[in-house]
């Protein structure tokens, strides 16, 4: 199978030395890009900027704005068969982006955002040929908000995690999940070090995308 994985934060410009950004560490991505090449699979990964080193194998894409996120999924989409949308993309960048160094002066600064393209929400009118399997970080009604963002980006599956503590989700080695299917199915992978999660997942994510194949042959 070919995977197209996206991973890590993306970097909004502010001006030419400040940017908005999250705490993603893109472990999680980068632990189900080892998984899936482990498991012989074609490992595409468009990443962030992030301190993991490069999984061995992997066809490496480095961006760092959404816009170029956005680009180059769409750029290598028609090239896989699973599409695992890991990264925490920005929801908003600022609206304009200085060519100078904003300087200090003694007042308040307000930035105007404008929301960013949403790169899952743009495949969901797709008549497409690949598993979409979308992410959910949430730090209240996970099943809730995990299963609204199903039905509104068109996913496939959603794993979502918890992000209210800190010793799984953001930045952390360990994780715990929560699986949700287009079917209505929820599947629980307990407390773990990601790279096991990751193994759990791309199990699963190949199981589907064979289960679609077949079941599209005549
Ligand atoms: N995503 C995306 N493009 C964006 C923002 C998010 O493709 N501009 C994808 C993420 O990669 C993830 C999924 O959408 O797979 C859900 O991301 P998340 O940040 O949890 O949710 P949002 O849709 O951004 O909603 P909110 O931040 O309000 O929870």
């Amino acid at each position: 199978m070919r995977f197209l994985i996206t991973a890590g934060p993306t970097r909004e410009p502010i001006d030419p030395v400040r940017y908005i950004s999250n705490r993603s560490s893109g472990k999680m991505g980068y632990a189900i890009s080892e998984a899936a090449i482990e498991a012989g699979h074609d490992v595409v990964l468009i990443s962030g900027p992030v301190h993991v080193d490069p999984p061995r194998g992997a066809k490496m894409i480095a961006v760092s704005a959404s816009d170029e996120m956005f680009d180059a999924v769409h750029r290598h989409l028609p090239d896989c068969d699973i599409l695992v949308m890991c990264a925490a993309v920005a929801d908003y960048k600022p609206a304009n982006v200085s060519s100078r160094k904003i300087k200090k002066r003694d007042q308040k600064l307000s930035l105007e955002l404008t929301p960013a393209r949403d790169i899952l929400a743009s495949l969901a009118t797709q008549d497409r040929t690949f598993l979409v399997v979308g992410f959910a970080a949430e730090t209240d009604n996970l099943q809730e908000n995990a299963q609204k963002k199903l039905r509104a980006k068109n996913c496939d599956v959603v794993v979502a995690n918890d992000v209210s503590g800190s010793d799984s989700g953001m930045e952390s080695d360990e994780n715990e999940v929560t699986v949700f299917f287009r079917s209505g199915e929820i599947r629980n992978i307990s407390r773990a070090p990601k790279k096991n999660i990751a193994r759990e997942l791309v199990k699963l994510f190949v199981n589907m995308r064979e289960n679609c194949l077949t079941k599209k042959m005549p």
